[in-house]
């Protein structure tokens, strides 16, 4: 800044010379700025039809999301992606970025609590019909997408009741009505699966859960053809659903750990699981990598690398149990979440499902005693041996 300027005005442009550097940073900067500034006019229509690489303003997307929406593109096989503030904003954009008012969406009938009320209390509000099916039943699905619809919805791990749906059925029935399949694959992680291998259209990701892994930042990305995500990713811009540059970087961040962390923690939902068959106190466990679970078989098919992090239980002793199991928790904290590093657990009924009505839940297998883990990087014996120990808590 020259000289001549008074201290008011140099101190207002204070550090805002371009870097140059011959060597370059290792880790990719966080671009916290809300905006770029143009060299002229003619730059401007550069930059807004595509002739020219460039960022225009925060809302928009900057360099960290693109860095973290190609690092998804690549690991799920799509051709772009969008990153979003938040899984529901993932969602939602999906949702009202594709559908208008008239169009029917078929959703699978086990979804995030969060999901199931975006669809009943604003997706139908706006004059776009929701259709529920059970996606394991696929002749439901069919006789649903024998009407008109815009989109089938399901996701791959149900939550929380931890159900293996057969992707490669429901993308070919998806295919043959022609409406995009959407799946939210947050419980599964690239590392165990992508539904794009098995006819997803669009993938999904809370981004806050397995995939930043450390529960310290919100985030979503939205990934598929260019042609789909467009609409999407206008929509998000509208809506003000991206986030900061510093949520991209933090997920981008703990991202790099996923395969490793992923590793840890299915193996020990794995032991977990199996030291949990027959006991006493637990009526099912819930976990696909067990061989008596309902969808084995699928999973064995759909899941690679180990059957993922979530498990769930079900107390024979109902509510009474659950609250004797959680109040002797020690590390394994009693959270709201998933995907983080030490193992949490929820009870659903009263969270992420506490709007359900009581049919509903019956209906869904969202009893008064599931309890869903999300399964940690910990060492197996000291998860096992909190879990059995807090379980010994429990009357017979
Ligand atoms: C499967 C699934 N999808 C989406 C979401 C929503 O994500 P977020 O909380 O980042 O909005 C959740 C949240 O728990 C989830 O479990």
């Amino acid at each position: 800044m020259a000289e001549h300027r008074k201290p008011g005005t140099r101190i207002a442009h204070a550090g805002e010379e371009p870097i140059e550097s011959l060597t370059e940073p290792l880790v990719a900067p966080i671009y916290q700025t809300t905006v770029y500034s143009y060299p002229d006019v003619s730059a401007v229509d550069d930059v807004y039809e595509h002739r020219e690489p460039g960022y225009i303003y925060a809302r928009y997307g900057m360099p960290n999301h693109r860095l973290l929406e190609s690092a998804l593109a690549d690991l799920e096989d799509m051709e772009t992606g969008v990153a979003t503030a938040t899984g529901m904003s993932a969602i939602s954009s999906v949702v009202f970025g594709l559908l208008s008012a008239g169009d029917r969406i078929v959703a699978s009938n086990q979804v995030y609590g969060g999901t199931r009320n975006l669809l009943n209390l604003d997706v139908q509000r706006f004059g776009i019909e929701v259709s529920y099916v059970d996606a394991l039943d696929l002749d439901q699905v069919r006789a649903a997408l024998n009407e008109p619809a815009g989109m089938l919805y399901v996701e791959g791990i149900t939550n929380p009741t931890i159900n293996v749906l057969d992707l490669d059925a429901l993308g070919e029935i998806a295919r043959e009505a022609g409406v995009p399949f959407v799946v939210d694959s947050t419980f599964a992680t690239p590392i165990h699966s992508t539904p794009s291998a098995h006819g997803a259209d669009i993938t999904i990701h809370s981004t806050t859960k397995f995939i930043a892994g450390h529960n310290d930042v919100s985030g979503g990305v939205v990934l598929g053809s260019e042609e789909l995500i467009d609409p999407i990713r206008q929509l998000a811009i509208r809506f003000g659903g991206i986030g900061g540059p510093f949520d991209a970087w933090l997920v981008l961040r703990g991202m790099k750990t996923l395969a490793l962390r992923m590793r840890q923690s299915s193996q020990n939902a794995q032991s977990l699981a199996g030291a949990l068959e027959g006991h006493r106190a637990v009526e099912q466990v819930r976990y696909p990598g067990l061989e008596g679970h309902p969808q084995h078989a699928v999973a064995r098919r759909m899941l690679r690398s180990g059957y993922g992090s979530m498990l769930s239980i079900d107390l024979a002793g109902g509510r009474p149990a659950v609250e004797t199991v959680v109040r002797r928790l020690e590390t394994i904290r009693f959270a709201e979440t998933l995907g983080g590093l030490g193992t949490t657990v929820v009870h659903p009924a009263t969270t992420s499902h506490r709007s359900v009505d009581p049919e509903t839940k019956a209906e869904l297998g969202i009893t008064d005693g599931l309890l869903r883990f999300s399964i940690g990087i910990e060492e197996p014996e000291d998860l096992i041996d909190e879990v059995m120990t807090a379980l010994e808590a429990v009357r017979p």
